[in-house]
This record gives structure tokens, C-alpha cells and sequence, in this order.
């Protein structure tokens, strides 16, 4: 008869375990250590790099099916979010669990209005960033820099802490990284206008001149505003992880957020982007589309966005990113670029090479397209992708310090090093056998 366990026969000892499946087709790997040769024995572990086949939480946040190109935020598909939600309002999906109602829609706008600006020292701490500092770089230390502003913010077992830390993060981000880009711009910084939209004061921060009041263009606006849905969450990826992570110290959620930054500005993680731009502006014409899908084959380059760890098959939020660049272009003019990504899409979309391999577009194929035919410079996209991504950090992060299982994370390893030596005093010491550097490289 079927159970719901695995067994396992260690032919070292001849000993039989059983060891229950739970929901989510998982076993406990603490189970694994009871499989010992001998009473001193420490007991097997699993050894996952990377952590490829490892859940390291129980989330009801978000919901992936990579084999079917399914993503849902708290079991709405990404689509209906898209097409029907804003931001905010999903935000607030996310971190509380639910779509709000009116009246608590208005209280959670509110309450994140109200905490748009930012200590008029946080202005003095960006001035002292050089004028070529990355914007990442100035988002990362000064959102590290918050969690000094903000000392209560240490309680984190104070649910309402917690409430006043999140609207806090959501509603300063724009006004940081509005702020790093006019540092970076040699403009003066523009305060929040708490009358426009959440996307729409972003897009005055950042872009308004000397008019008295700044008027961001609806489709723009709409457009970053959907950007900001699709990036809001993607369940445990390496800036989520690092938050997790480092918010398992039970650090305050400012500093956790500034490791979650400091992850995702990796260019493996949020600089993908940026990385299809500048491939897209070095193949030039779509004439050598072939000559590069070449290349490609030949293991020569890579197609920046295409493939994906999770995704075989296209990834949702690619396609909403597509239909989204015309209407941008219908108002910024179209993105010449866009013209070769689509090219690439249909020639590798036919060639086995992809198809056998189950590489499709993912978000960041055309994402960066938009951006740029918005005016952003290729430095803003991963500040671009931070800023809805801290919702989805909040959220994972409230989850986690409500979680019971949840403990200080602190992974195993495999030791490979020396076994036991005894120290030598420097003057009896031989040169080390197996360095091989030269002293001048012993630094
Ligand atoms: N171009 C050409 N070949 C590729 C690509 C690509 N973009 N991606 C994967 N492959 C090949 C890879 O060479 C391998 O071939 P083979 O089996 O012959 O060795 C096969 O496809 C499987 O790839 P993999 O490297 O084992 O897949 P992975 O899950 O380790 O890597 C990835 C996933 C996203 C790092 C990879 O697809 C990649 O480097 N893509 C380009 C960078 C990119 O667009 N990154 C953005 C990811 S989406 C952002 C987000 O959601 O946060």
C-alpha cells in the first residue's frame, strides 16, 4: 500500500529509516542525521551549493510554475494584477495577505504618503557620494544609513513596529533613489509631491525642472506602475534570501533591506537588464541577428534575457513587458532596439538549440528597453527594480519573524581543510609547501 515516506537502507550499517513525505513533496533533512555508522557519528546532511534543490521556508506569499510559466502573487495570477491592480495596492496584497477594500486601500495610501520624505540629513549623507557614484551604491548605504534614523526599528517582535518600519521602506525608496539620480545628475533634490501617485511623485522626483508643478505622463506612469507589479515579488531569489537571511539575526528590516540591495545589485541578479541593452545596442541592426544566434550556438556568448533557473517556458512576465513597450513607444517614440529583440525572439523561438533547451524571454529581455526609451540610464535599472522589490522583501521578512520554525540561519558545510597541526614559531618555519605565489604576491 502507498505511504506517504521515503525510505532509506544505508548499506554502511544494513539499518532501514522511514522518513515522512510532507505536503509540499519535501522531507525534513534534520531527519537525515538520525543515519549514523556509529554513536560518535555527526550523521548525514545534504550538501546543496546554491541551494538548487533546498527549501529553506513554508511562504504563502508567491506562487511559481516554472514548467508551465505560472506566477501569482497570494494566488492571483501576475496577469489579472497587471492588468487590473497598481502597486501599491499590491504591495499591500503581498505584506498583508488579502487585496484591501476601499477604506483600507485609502489608510494604506495614506500611511504610505505620509512617510515619503526623508531626514534632511539623508540629503548631506548623498552629497557625500562622488559625482560618478552608482546609484545602487548611494541606494544601498543610505538605506542602510535609515536603520540610525530609526532606532525603534530594532523591535521587530512589535507588530506595530513592524507596520511603521514597512510604510516607512515603501515610502522612502522612491524619494532615495529619486535622490541618487539627481546626485548623479548634478540636479537639486526634488521633495515629494504627495498629491500625485505613487509612480507619478517618483517620476516628479526625478525628472521635474522648473515648472511649479510636475505632471507625469499617464501612459508613463501607468507603465512604470505595472514594472513595479511585475518586479514586486519573485519568491526566494537570491536578494529575498539575502534578506531572510540576514533578518534571521533579528538585525532591524533597514539593514536586512541593505543586504537584500547590496544581492540584488549583483549582475547575475538585478543587472540582467542592463546587460540586454548594451548586447541589443552592440548587435546594432537585425541583420546580424543570425551571425550572433550563431555565436550563441557555439557557446561563443549568451542571449542576455533568455532562460531562466525557474522558468521553462516563457516567462509571464515577459510577455505583459512586450505589449507594455508599445504603448511606451506610442508616447517616448519607439525604442530602435526593439526591432532586434524581436528578431532574436523569433529566430531563436524556431531554433532547436533554444526550444531543446527551454530558453525563453525572461522579465529582464525587454524591461530594459522600456526604461531606456523612458530616459533612464542603464545605472538606474536595478534601482529601478528595488524599489517594487521591497514590498515583496517585507513581506518575506514579516513572514519570517512570525514563522515558529524560523531560527538564526546558519547553513552546515563540508570541511575539506587540514586536519589537526600544531603551530610553529615564524623563525623555524619552512617556506609553505604548496603555495605556490611568489613573495611578492604574499600580500
Ligand atoms: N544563452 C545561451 N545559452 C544559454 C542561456 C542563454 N541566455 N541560458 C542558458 N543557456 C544554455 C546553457 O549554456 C546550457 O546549455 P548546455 O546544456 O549545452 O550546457 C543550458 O542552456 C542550461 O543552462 P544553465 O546555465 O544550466 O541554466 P541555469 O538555470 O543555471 O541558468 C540563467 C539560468 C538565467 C543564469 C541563464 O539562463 C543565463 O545566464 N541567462 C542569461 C542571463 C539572464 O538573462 N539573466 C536574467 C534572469 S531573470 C532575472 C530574475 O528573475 O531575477
Amino acid at each position: 500500500m502507498a505511504s506517504n515516506t521515503l525510505t532509506i537502507i544505508d548499506n554502511r550499517t544494513g539499518k532501514r529509516y522511514e522518513i515522512p513525505i510532507e505536503e509540499g513533496n519535501v522531507i525534513r533533512a534534520s531527519l537525515l542525521r538520525q543515519i549514523k555508522t556509529s554513536e560518535d557519528d555527526f550523521g548525514l546532511m545534504s550538501y546543496d551549493p546554491a541551494f538548487t534543490n533546498t527549501a529553506s521556508c513554508k511562504s504563502k506569499i508567491t506562487y511559481i510554475d516554472g514548467e508551465k510559466g505560472i506566477l501569482r502573487y497570494r494566488g492571483y495570477p501576475i496577469e489579472e494584477l497587471a492588468e487590473n491592480s497598481n502597486y501599491l495596492e499590491t504591495a499591500y496584497l503581498l505584506i498583508k495577505g488579502e487585496l484591501p477594500d476601499i477604506e483600507r486601500y485609502k489608510a494604506w495610501e495614506h500611511n504610505i504618503k505620509t512617510h515619503t520624505m526623508v531626514h534632511e540629513n539623508i540629503k548631506r549623507l548623498m552629497d557625500g557620494f562622488r559625482y560618478d557614484a552608482h546609484p545602487m551604491g548611494m541606494l544601498l548605504g543610505t538605506i542602510g544609513a535609515l536603520s540610525t534614523f530609526y532606532p525603534d526599528a530594532a523591535n521587530i517582535f512589535d507588530p506595530e513596529s513592524r507596520r511603521l518600519q514597512t510604510r516607512r521602506l515603501i515610502g522612502k525608496l522612491p524619494t532615495l533613489a529619486a535622490y541618487a539620480y539627481r546626485h548623479m545628475r548634478g540636479l537639486p533634490y526634488v521633495y515629494p509631491d504627495n498629491d500625485l501617485s505613487y509612480t507619478g511623485n517618483f517620476l516628479s522626483m526625478l525628472f521635474k525642472m522648473t515648472e511649479v508643478k510636475y505632471k507625469p505622463n499617464p501612459v508613463l506612469e501607468r507603465a512604470l506602475d505595472v514594472l513595479f507589479i511585475l518586479h514586486a515579488d519573485h519568491e526566494q531569489n537570491c536578494s529575498t534570501n539575502a534578506m531572510r537571511s540576514v533578518g534571521s539575526s533579528h538585525v532591524d528590516p533597514y539593514s536586512a533591506t541593505a543586504a537584500a540591495v547590496a544581492a540584488l545589485y549583483g549582475p547575475l541578479h538585478g543587472g540582467a537588464n542592463e546587460a540586454v541593452v548594451r548586447m541589443l545596442m552592440e548587435i546594432g541592426s537585425i541583420k546580424r541577428v543570425p551571425e550572433i544566434i550563431k555565436q550563441v550556438k557555439a557557446g561563443e556568448r549568451l542571449l542576455y534575457g533568455f532562460g531562466h533557473r525557474v522558468y521553462k517556458n516563457y516567462d509571464p512576465r515577459a510577455k505583459i513587458v512586450r505589449r507594455l513597450a508599445n504603448e511606451v513607444f506610442e508616447v517616448t517614440g519607439k525604442n530602435p532596439l526593439i526591432d532586434i529583440a524581436l528578431e532574436l525572439e523569433r529566430i531563436a523561438l524556431q531554433d532547436d538549440y533554444f526550444v531543446s533547451r527551454k530558453l525563453y524571454p525572461n522579465v529582464d529581455f525587454y524591461s530594459g528597453i522600456i526604461y531606456q526609451a523612458m530616459g533612464f540610464p542603464m545605472v538606474m535599472f536595478p534601482v529601478l527594480f528595488a524599489i517594487p522589490r521591497v514590498s515583496g522583501w517585507l513581506a518575506q521578512w514579516n513572514e519570517m519573524v512570525q514563522d515558529p520554525e524560523q531560527k538564526i540561519a546558519r547553513p552546515r558545510q563540508v570541511y575539506i581543510g587540514e586536519g589537526l597541526r600544531h603551530y610553529v614559531p615564524i623563525e623555524r618555519r619552512p617556506a609553505p609547501a604548496h603555495l605556490e605565489e611568489p613573495v611578492s604576491e604574499a600580500i
